[in-house]
């Protein structure tokens, strides 16, 4: 057997949608729940637009954000303890900054450059891992792993997706305005999804989730039902 038939071998859920749908949150659940890998792709491009940033680059200067992506050194760790996984990006733990707003937002800018997503594509891959993986994103099912297996797509209202980010980002104690967020997110909901490459779409063979008004456990349970059938 070849390297890439063993590795297509490898079981995958993909779990796609919009900004605050809880992928997050609901692939954790379920990659613990299986022990699975997780490959949270969001925060790869959160990392890559949190470089940038910090390098002061011009967002729309294609070329040197490519060359970001290209040699920006992002690693997750769990800590031994348990808890979050740690986000570093060049060696800097940047857990907490690449969750803010102002990093989903150019996150979101870097995200709609092809060049951006081709040198992000093999590190994506490589979380294929036995005994299997959990990938949340944008276009986990329709790019990164069309042979997967097990494929949802994730939604809520963005009223409700708001609500859940305002809670989140206050238990953090950053200072936020539900109406500020609301705006943001139906914006990037308009920009990830009308871009040429890539776009948030789900994919035809996709299991559609509108998990508004739904508590948490019933989703993950729906979803475990999924991968199990
Ligand atoms: O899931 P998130 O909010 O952490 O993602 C941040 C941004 O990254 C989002 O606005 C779009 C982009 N993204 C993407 O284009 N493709 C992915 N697979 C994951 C995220």
């Amino acid at each position: 057997m070849t390297a890439a038939t063993a590795e297509k071998k490898i079981p995958v859920l993909t779990i796609d949608g919009p900004s605050g749908s809880g992928k997050g949150t609901i692939a954790a659940r379920v990659a613990d729940a299986l022990g699975w890998h997780l490959l949270d792709s969001g925060a790869l491009y959160r990392a890559v637009g949190y470089a940038a940033s910090m390098a002061g680059l011009d967002l729309s200067d294609t070329e040197a954000v490519t060359r970001c992506a290209e040699t920006t050194k992002i690693t997750f760790r769990d800590p031994k303890d348990g808890g979050e996984t740690r986000v570093y990006v060049n060696s800097h733990d940047a857990t907490a900054d690449i969750r803010t707003e102002t990093c989903g937002a150019a996150a979101s800018a870097i995200a709609a450059i092809p060049s951006v997503r081709t040198a992000l594509f093999e590190k994506q891959r490589s979380f294929r891992k036995a005994p299997g993986l959990v990938a949340d994103g944008r276009d986990m099912g329709t790019v990164i792993f069309p042979d997967a297996g097990t494929k949802v797509f994730l939604t809520a209202s963005a009223e409700e997706r708001a609500k859940r980010r305002y809670k989140q980002l206050k238990d953090k104690g950053l200072s936020v305005t539900l109406s500020s967020l609301l705006r943001e997110i139906e914006a990037r909901d308009v920009r990830d999804a009308s871009r040429a490459v890539a776009p948030l779409k789900p994919a035809a063979d996709a299991v559609l989730i509108d998990s508004t008004g739904m508590p948490i456990d019933e989703v993950v349970a729906k979803v475990l039902e999924l991968v199990r059938s």
